[in-house]
């Protein structure tokens, strides 16, 4: 587990070949198995094959170009409806891309987690071409699939002047 979380990077070049439908099922359970802090379950996953989808998404995020290459997408959305209190959902939903991400480097592929939120206007855009109900909010989009760029290196990123023992 450990070696995953170390070595995941980001990926944004893949080869064109389709990610597996039960490995896929793998991957959005892991999703769905994110802690949430939402009165029920709150995660809904719109999975998109479809070239043109996956074109016309491209188009939508201004920093979405692993999407053109990319097999599989998946739009991590949350029911609003379960939320106790106003902006949880974005906790639960990072939650959810982590887990995906994790998972997706535990099958060898790589991934990368394509921000809607904090931006509005990219996230509206995202809700009208998918024509989602009011009470459903897209969070993230994440592309997958088999590697097409170098492996890159585990960087250093552990700072011991990070850790505050007990005070800062
Ligand atoms: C909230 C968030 C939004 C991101 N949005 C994008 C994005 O729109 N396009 C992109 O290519 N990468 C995006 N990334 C990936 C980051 O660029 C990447 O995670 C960061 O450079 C650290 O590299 P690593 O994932 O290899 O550790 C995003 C990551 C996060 C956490």
């Amino acid at each position: 587990m450990l070696k995953v979380i170390l070595d995941r990077r980001t990926v944004r070049k893949y080869k064109q070949e389709p990610v597996s439908e039960t490995i896929l099922e793998q991957i959005l359970k892991a999703g769905m198995y994110a802690p949430y802090a939402a009165k029920k379950m709150p995660f809904h996953f719109i999975v998109v094959k479809n070239q043109n989808t996956l074109l016309d998404l491209k188009n939508i995020h201004p920093f979405g170009k692993p999407l053109e290459k990319a097999p599989v997408a998946v739009v991590v959305c949350s029911d609003k409806k379960f939320e106790p209190v106003d902006g949880l959902y974005v906790s639960d939903c990072a939650a959810a891309t982590e887990n995906i991400l994790l998972a997706a480097k535990s099958f060898n592929l790589g991934s990368c987690w394509l921000g809607l939120y904090p931006w509005n206007a990219i996230t509206e855009k995202v809700k009208e071409y998918f024509s989602l109900p009011e009470n459903i909010e897209p969070f993230s989009i994440i592309t997958m699939g088999c590697p097409n760029e170098p492996e890159a290196p585990r960087p250093e990123r552990y700072h011991e002047d990070r850790i505050h023992n007990e005070k800062w």
